[in-house]
This record gives structure tokens, C-alpha cells and sequence, in this order.
């Protein structure tokens, strides 16, 4: 889809489909320009302007495209960027399933027309497009897809005319919005593939031509390395499997060189059967989203190496497939991690922990001062949160504060979660430094305490997007699977790095 900036009125731009947004105020819909030509339209109270109120009409006079779409945006007090970016997506989703081609989004009303909403409506368009079906091969003839085959060709952002002072700043904002949402894309492109196809190696291979592209360095760390350099934590999960493991090291330096230095790291596990510890098969083929977090943090590098943060950034991504062959770790072994510190393995099914506590270690060797970790870590996450909001952990509430402005910007929902001293009670063991389950009640919390044993003092955020990185559901805006959370957290994190 060719996004571009129009500084015309939208009204007189010759398309398939306008976009018009329409609000709702108090005493029923405010009449905007629209209301004459569709008189009918709002003294029916067909249109009502309420949130994501979609109405298709043909034929508007004074309108110079074929179809007017009026997309109802709430109260005008209310709305904001996160809002844009969802009724953008839900647009392009209804004028995708009517075989229109070419679009003009009207962003020339008084508040709309500025660089924030232009960056915002871009995005949503890219992400309200996006569909699940790389794999089918008969797309016209799909019952399961209400979408069409043709997906729309060109949008149009019209903002009317702006002072020239300005221009600039809309470009950037058009660009960031296009190189966040083709981010966010290229990461559910990733994610959605299945287990079969994207391996660990599979997985290293995507990371590494988007780095190509891009411009950034990368490196894997095979087995053998892992083994000289004593990964034991990671390479234990990853025994079960016949699929080898890869340490993916993604690395953006910005023109001067910055002191701070991000680690950003994601949880790969390509396929999480549970291992010995092994899952009930209900709904097990979900578990190919394990890798979300690795591929939120190559899609946000791909972002990175377009929008160049002056902050250094690396991103580490370990992964593996976690299966129960016959040489699979079992509850009651005792591995070493890289950081030295001995982990009694009590359940397999808690792998990200063990293979995210490797890459943590390997991360602060490499000189990052500040880590953020991604992961769809626990299902008690999910029971805390429900699928709105990721937990975010931390042990420095400076840095915790960082993540979630840049989350609030994002549209991207984070819940700050306890990490209280106690909760580290929960690991202890007879046998070995630790434990990697923490019992019953509060595994979200034990889960990240785990984490913070080899994160140590670097100060450190950790999002668990077990509820967040995934839909079961389609939304008006957003196609059914992964949703690329929390790529633009991490993009914005970097970008306004100080
Ligand atoms: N990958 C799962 C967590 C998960 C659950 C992600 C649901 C997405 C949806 C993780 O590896 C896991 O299995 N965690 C266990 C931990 C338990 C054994 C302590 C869990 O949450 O049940
Ligand atoms: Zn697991
Ligand atoms: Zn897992």
C-alpha cells in the first residue's frame, strides 16, 4: 500500500474512497460538511458519529470520490492518536472487503491536520490492512475472509494546506508512521509463520535479511558457541529438540557513538510443546507465538535502522524449539548459566525464563546498560491482565518510567507489575541457586524475579506479552493473530532516548 501526503482538500481529490471522520457531541451527531448532502443519513440517526461507526455511501455531492466512507471518531474531547490509529485501521479494513483501490484519508478538518495525526493514521492504515494469509492459496474463493484479493493500492493523507515551516515536519511524520507500521507488519509476518517452517535457524535467517536490508550488523551464535561459552541455561531447553538452537545478535551504532547502550531483548521459542513438562494439546498449535517478543524486537530494529536513534541499541534474541525427544532436559536437572549461578529445571514448560536469563547475561558482556526483555512469558500474565494490558517489571522505576511514555505513545497498553524482594522466596531450592518455578499463585511475578537473579543491578524493564502479542479475535482495526505489541513501545523508546 503507497502512502503519500496531499496538501489539498480532501473533498476535491478524485479516488475510489474518501475517509471522512465525523464526530459525536452530546446533543447527537455534530453537523460537519457532510450533513447537508446526507440530511437523511443524520435525521434517521444512521449516523450518530460514535466510535468506529462505519457508513459507506456512494455518490456525495460536492464530493469528488466515487464513495464517501463516514468513519464516526467518539467525542472530539476524547480523541486522540490511539484513537486515529484504530479508526484508520478499521476503514481500511471495510473499503479492503468492497474491492476499492485507491483511498484519500481526510485529515484537512480544523485539529486534524497535524504531524502527530498524520504519523498516527499511517500507521493504523498499514496495520488495519494486514492479513493472515501469506499460506492460502485460493484468497478469492476463501469463506473464511471477508477480505478481498486486491488489497488497496494507494491512500492519500489529505491535510489541506499547511504553512511551509511545517512541510518538513509532516514528511518525518508520514515517514515514521509508514516505517513503523511496515515494521510492525514485517515482525507479524514473522510471527504468524508456522512452527514447521520458522525454526530457531529459520528464525535467524528473517533476522538477518532485514538486517542486510537494512543496514545493520548481525551475528548468530550457533551451538558450538553457546557451548564454549557455557549457555547452559539455553542450550538445555533447546536439547529436546532436533531443530538447533541460534543466539540472533542484532546491533544498530548511531553516527556518534552514546554512552547508554539498550538491550533489547525477545523471546524465541519457535514452537513451546511444554517439553517433558508437556502441554494439554488443546490449543497447543498456539504456542507458535512464543517467538512474538523476537520478532517485535526485529521488526522495531528494522524501524530503528530507517529512523537512526542517537541512542546505541543491540538486540539479542535467543532461540530454540522446546520439545520432549529423548534427549530433552528433565524436571530435576541442574544446569549452569552462562552467568555461573546453577538452575534446578522443576518444570520444562517454563523455558523462556531459562533461555532469556543466557541471553540477559551474554547482553551485559556486550556492555549493555539498560535492558528491556520481551516475552510471552506466563499464562498467569494472562489471568492478571486479561489480553488489554502487558505487565511491565522493573527494578528502576526511571527506566520503568521511559518504557511507559514511550508505551502510552505507542497506543500500547502496560500495566506496572509488583517485583517485591519476597517474591524471591518462591525460587528457592535445596539443590541449586534456584529454581525455575515459583509455585501456584503470582507466576507472573515469580517469572520475572527469576529474570531479574541475572539481570542484576542494570537497571531493566521486562514486559511479558503472553495476553497482548496475539489475537484470538479480529478487531474492527486489527486482523486475527499476532499484533506486533510491543514494537512501537521499544521504536519509541529508542527515538526519544535522552
Ligand atoms: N509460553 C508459555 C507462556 C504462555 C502461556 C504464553 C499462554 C502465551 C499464552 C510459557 O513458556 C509457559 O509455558 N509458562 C508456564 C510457566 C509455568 C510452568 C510456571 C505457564 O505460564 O503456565
Ligand atoms: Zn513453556
Ligand atoms: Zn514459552
Amino acid at each position: 500500500m503507497q502512502l503519500t501526503l496531499a496538501r489539498s482538500h480532501a473533498a476535491a481529490l478524485e479516488a475510489d474512497a474518501l475517509i471522512v471522520l465525523d464526530w459525536n457531541t452530546e446533543k447527537g451527531p455534530q453537523r460537519s460538511a457532510l450533513s447537508e448532502p446526507l440530511a437523511a443519513f443524520y435525521d434517521s440517526g444512521e449516523i450518530t458519529g460514535k466510535f468506529l461507526e462505519l457508513t459507506l455511501v456512494h455518490g456525495v455531492a460536492g464530493y469528488q470520490a466515487r464513495r464517501v466512507l463516514i468513519a464516526g471518531a467518539g467525542e472530539r474531547e476524547k480523541f486522540d492518536a490511539a484513537a486515529l490509529r484504530k479508526l484508520a485501521g478499521a476503514a481500511i479494513r471495510l473499503l479492503q472487503g468492497k474491492g476499492v483501490q485507491s483511498v484519500v484519508f481526510g485529515l484537512d478538518q480544523d485539529g486534524l491536520n497535524i504531524p502527530e495525526f498524520v504519523a498516527a493514521a499511517a500507521e493504523g492504515l498499514l496495520l488495519g490492512s494486514w492479513e493472515p494469509d501469506r499460506l492460502k492459496t485460493d484468497k478469492k474463493n476463501d469463506k473464511k475472509s471477508d477480505k478481498s484479493p486486491r488489497p488497496v493500492a494507494s491512500v492519500v493523507l489529505a491535510t489541506g494546506t499547511v504553512a511551509p515551516s511545517v512541510e518538513a515536519a509532516f514528511d518525518a511524520a508520514l515517514d515514521r508512521g509508514v516505517t513503523i507500521g511496515t515494521a510492525a507488519n514485517l515482525s507479524r509476518d514473522i510471527a504468524v509463520e508456522p512452527p514447521n517452517i520458522l525454526t530457531p535457524m529459520a528464525l535467524a535467517d528473517r533476522a538477518r535479511t532485514m538486517a542486510t536490508a537494512a543496514g545493520l550488523s548481525v551475528e548468530v551464535l550457533d551451538q558450538d558457541r553457546m557451548r564454549q561459552l557455557g549457555m547452559g541455561a539455553l542450550l538445555g531447553v533447546s536439547q529436546g529438540s532436533a531443530e538447533p538452537p541460534a543466539l540472533i545478535v542484532i546491533r544498530y551504532t548511531p553516527a556518534t557513538p552514546s554512552a547508554d547502550h539498550l538491550g533489547f531483548v525477545g523471546k524465541g521459542v519457535t514452537f513451546d510443546t511444554g517439553g517433558i513438562s508437556i502441554k494439554p494439546s488443546d490449543g497447543m498449535e498456539k504456542m507458535k507465538y512464543d517467538m512474538a517478543g523476537a520478532a517485535a524486537v526485529i521488526g522495531a530494529m528494522q524501524a530503528l535502522a530507517h529512523l537512526k536513534p542517537s541512542v546505541t541499541v543491540t538486540a539479542l534474541i535467543p532461540a530454540v524449539e522446546n520439545m520432549p525427544g529423548s534427549k530433552a532436559q528433565r524436571p530435576g536437572d541442574i544446569v549452569t548459566s552462562l552467568s555461573g549461578k546453577t538452575i534446578e529445571v522443576l518444570n520444562t514448560d517454563a523455558e523462556g525464563r531459562l533461555i532469556l536469563a543466557d541471553a540477559i547475561t551474554y547482553a551485559k558482556q556486550l556492555g549493555c546498560t539498560h535492558l528491556i526483555d520481551t516475552a510471552t512469558l506466563t499464562g498467569a500474565i494472562v489471568v492478571a491482565l486479561g489480553n488489554l494490558s502487558s505487565g511491565a517489571f522493573t527494578n528502576n522505576d526511571g527506566l520503568l518510567a521511559k518504557w511507559m511514555s514511550a508505551a502510552k505513545l505507542a497506543g500500547e497498553k502496560m500495566w506496572h507489575m509488583p517485583l517485591d524482594d519476597e517474591y524471591r522466596d518462591l525460587l528457592k531450592t535445596v539443590y541449586a541457586d534456584i529454581g525455575n518455578i515459583g509455585g501456584r499463585y503470582g507466576g507472573a511475578c515469580s517469572a520475572a524475579m527469576f529474570i531479574k537473579e541475572f539481570v542484576g543491578d542494570t537497571p531493566w524493564v521486562h514486559v511479558d506479552v503472553a495476553g497482548t502479542a496475539w489475537l484470538d479475535d479480529a478487531k474492527p482495526w486489527l486482523a486475527k493473530g499476532p499484533t506486533g505489541v510491543p514494537l512501537g513501545s521499544f521504536v519509541n523508546l529508542a527515538m526519544n532516548w535522552k
